[in-house]
């Protein structure tokens, strides 16, 4: 009899495959069909930083009354925190499987105490989507690092639940910024996140948005990364994210060594049952490979138990670039 159970963020999770934060999670109905299509859990939408300082500033030139000033400021605030913290009560209450929050920011502020409350709405877990470009030349790559560090260490402080940290993929030095997390009692990273990207239209001369949604291809990085990371720094679970749009891709991934696999665009594009596809194939593999639960193949192909990282680095680079002429 196949398993297909794993442990993520010291949750149990019927089987690895969870949902990405984005509009596919941010009603309790379509939070249903995610279940209903076989999700391990979900990630809820993000609670934007901007969101929230944008609605208290939309009030703050209405009336010339500082106490009245004062009560929208917190009314604004509370109030698309209020919504937020609804999907929670309401998701699990409909729902059996794992709900993590997701918080989207930038720096410590404000926002920082509303993890409290989210806490106490009953989310599982909280995803920290730090959504902090490097673009100011006079800040250092140390100062850029501590900013994140600063953001995960204050929201440990506040939160008992475990907390995972979604990255991008630009830091120097990957595992040691997972390392460093370690230390600040965050349970697991997210690899990678997926930044906004601009574009260029030279017909209109706007800068527009570039595609939102990944590629298959999109997942070689996240593969690379994956691999080193949880054979670096193994008590922090890693899940993979980018590009995961089948059942191949998700073996590739829970081999390199990660925790669990979030999925997003395959979704949208496919619509839910892409989840069931993705299940299928995992079962079908294991059956063929003649697996009865996701640990006894997890990892098996990260530098750790290949003896090398080799694979994952440059000796593989010179042999790919030295056999194309
Ligand atoms: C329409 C859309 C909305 C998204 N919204 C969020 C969000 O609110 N918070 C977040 O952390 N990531 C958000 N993401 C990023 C996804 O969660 C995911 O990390 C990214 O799309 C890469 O995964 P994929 O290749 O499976 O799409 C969004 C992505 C899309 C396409």
């Amino acid at each position: 009899m196949k398993s297909l159970e794993v442990k993520y963020l010291g949750l149990t999770l019927k089987n690895p495959v969870v949902v990405s934060s984005s509009g596919l999670t941010s009603t309790v109905d379509n939070i249903k069909k995610m279940e209903a299509a076989g999700a391990g859990a979900v990630v809820l939408k993000s609670l934007f930083q901007e969101q929230i300082t944008h609605e208290a500033q939309a009030y703050e030139h209405e009336g010339d009354y500082p106490e009245a000033h004062d009560y929208i400021m917190s009314y604004a605030v509370n109030n698309s925190v209020e919504e937020y913290l609804k999907l929670i009560r309401e998701a699990k209450q409909a729902v059996s499987i794992p709900i993590i929050a997701s918080i989207n920011c930038t720096s410590v502020g404000e926002w920082v105490s509303f993890a409290k409350r989210i806490e106490a709405a009953g989310a599982d877990a909280l995803e920290l989507n730090i959504y902090f470009l490097a673009s100011n030349k006079d800040m250092n790559a140390a100062a850029c690092e501590a900013q994140y560090l600063g953001i995960a260490a204050k929201l440990r402080s506040i939160v008992t639940i475990p907390i995972s940290v979604k990255m991008p993929k630009t830091f120097t030095n990957i595992p040691h910024m997972v390392d460093q997390l370690y230390y600040r009692k965050i349970n697991g990273v997210v690899l990678f996140n997926r930044f906004y990207e601009p574009d260029i239209n030279v017909e209109t001369m706007k800068v527009e948005s570039a595609s939102v949604f990944s590629s298959p291809s999109d997942i070689r990085e996240s593969l690379r990364w994956v691999g080193i990371v949880s054979a670096a720094v193994p008590l922090v679970d890693v899940a993979a994210s980018t590009g995961i749009h089948s059942g191949e891709a998700a073996i590739k991934q829970l081999l390199a060594g990660a925790a669990v696999v979030e999925v997003c665009s395959v979704l949208y594009k496919k619509g839910p049952k892409a989840i069931n596809e993705i299940l299928e194939f995992i079962n079908g593999w294991m059956g063929k490979h003649h697996y009865k639960s996701i640990e006894e193949f997890r990892g098996k192909m990260n530098p750790k138990n290949l003896g090398s990282l080799d694979v994952y680095e440059r000796s593989q680079f010179m042999r790919y670039y030295s056999s194309h002429e």
